[in-house]
């Protein structure tokens, strides 16, 4: 058996994928001489040599800089049709994206933009590629809960396309209790919820804990560090809460594909999933993903049909959809 064949081959469903950590350098250069914005390199290949980031504020700071380029509805469209293009070619039949829209807010671009972009390619992707999406909209936790408040309110008009809303940036002194009240409204209108809680982050099990006990979320994105806490890896599995983990962004951000520790989680039973995060920033689709962790950890064809199938079981889907995919 060729494992790596038998991985990409494998329907397969992504849950922890940023849209705008999929902007590839070659879109990022064309939109820029599209939208008349300066860049501080000279050629895409330029601009991946500067992807050197060694932990989350390191990353994210050159993943705010690079969204700049993404003024128009086309620019979102395109970023998203791209992804799911490349995602189909991977044979991801279900994608569930996030976008953050107070990244592109605070540059002036409008809520309604981004949205009706997104959107737009999600529908045509559906109907041209055969892929389905769902998208969740991320909130920003170093700003205020008011500022993501004030983002839910204007997704009121486009409640049908939102699936659920996240957490996701730097973690270090914003903990989920600070978006209580958000995320309480938000599930008030039918959201699903989840959050970040990144690898070996300040204060990540308390991070965790109030994710499972105050907020109540359906997901946790990452949360490897749940490991360290019986009580919490408890939880977790009476609650079949999945979690995202995504190995080659924690090969990046943690310095290490946290293989082992998939390992545990897969022996503990819990519905852990196999995700990208930032394909274009860290050089590597889902595909990748799988395969960089399956030659690490030695993963069997059925531990890797576990993974994928966890992700199917986990997803926002139907439940009578969900049973398509099994
Ligand atoms: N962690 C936190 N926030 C993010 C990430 C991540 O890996 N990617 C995009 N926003
Ligand atoms: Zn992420």
């Amino acid at each position: 058996l060729d494992i790596q064949q038998f991985i990409s081959d494998m329907p397969k469903a992504e849950l922890h994928v940023h849209l705008e950590g999929t902007l590839e350098p070659e879109l990022s250069f064309a939109l820029a001489v599209k939208n008349h914005i300066p860049l501080e390199f000279e050629t895409p290949e330029q601009l991946i040599t500067a992807y050197d980031f060694h932990d989350l504020p390191s990353f994210l700071k050159i993943y705010y800089a690079g969204m700049n380029v993404l003024i128009k509805e086309e620019d979102f469209y395109q970023l998203t049709w791209d992804y799911l293009t490349k995602a189909a070619s991977e044979n991801i039949v279900y994608a569930e994206l996030f976008f953050d829209p107070q990244a592109h807010t605070c540059r002036g671009v409008s809520f309604e933009t981004i949205i009706t972009g997104i959107h737009k390619a999600q529908l045509d992707a559906e109907q041209k590629l055969g892929i389905r999406s769902q998208l969740i909209m991320c909130f920003l936790r170093e700003l205020s809960a008011e500022s993501a408040m004030e983002h839910l309110k204007l997704a009121m008009p486009y409640l049908p396309w939102l699936v659920g809303v996240g957490l996701d940036s730097n973690e270090r002194d914003n903990p989920p209790a600070k978006f209580a009240e958000v995320f309480e409204h938000a599930r008030a209108l039918d959201l699903k919820l989840t959050m970040h809680c990144d690898v070996n982050q300040h204060n990540t099990l308390t991070h965790i804990k109030q994710c499972l006990d105050d907020i109540q979320v359906d997901r946790i994105d990452h949360g490897v560090n749940a490991l360290q806490d019986p009580a919490l890896l408890e939880k977790i599995k009476q609650k079949q809460l999945g979690l995202t983990v995504c190995p080659i962004s924690n090969r990046f951000v943690v310095q290490s594909l946290t293989s082992n520790e998939v390992r545990q989680m897969l022996e503990h039973e819990l519905l852990v999933t196999i995700n990208s995060d930032d394909p274009a920033y860290f050089r590597a689709y889902l595909n990748e993903n799988f395969i960089e962790l399956q030659k690490e950890g030695q993963f069997s064809a059925q531990e890797m049909v576990t993974l994928v199938e966890n992700a199917f079981k986990v997803s926002w889907l139907k439940d009578t959809e969900i049973s398509q995919y099994l």
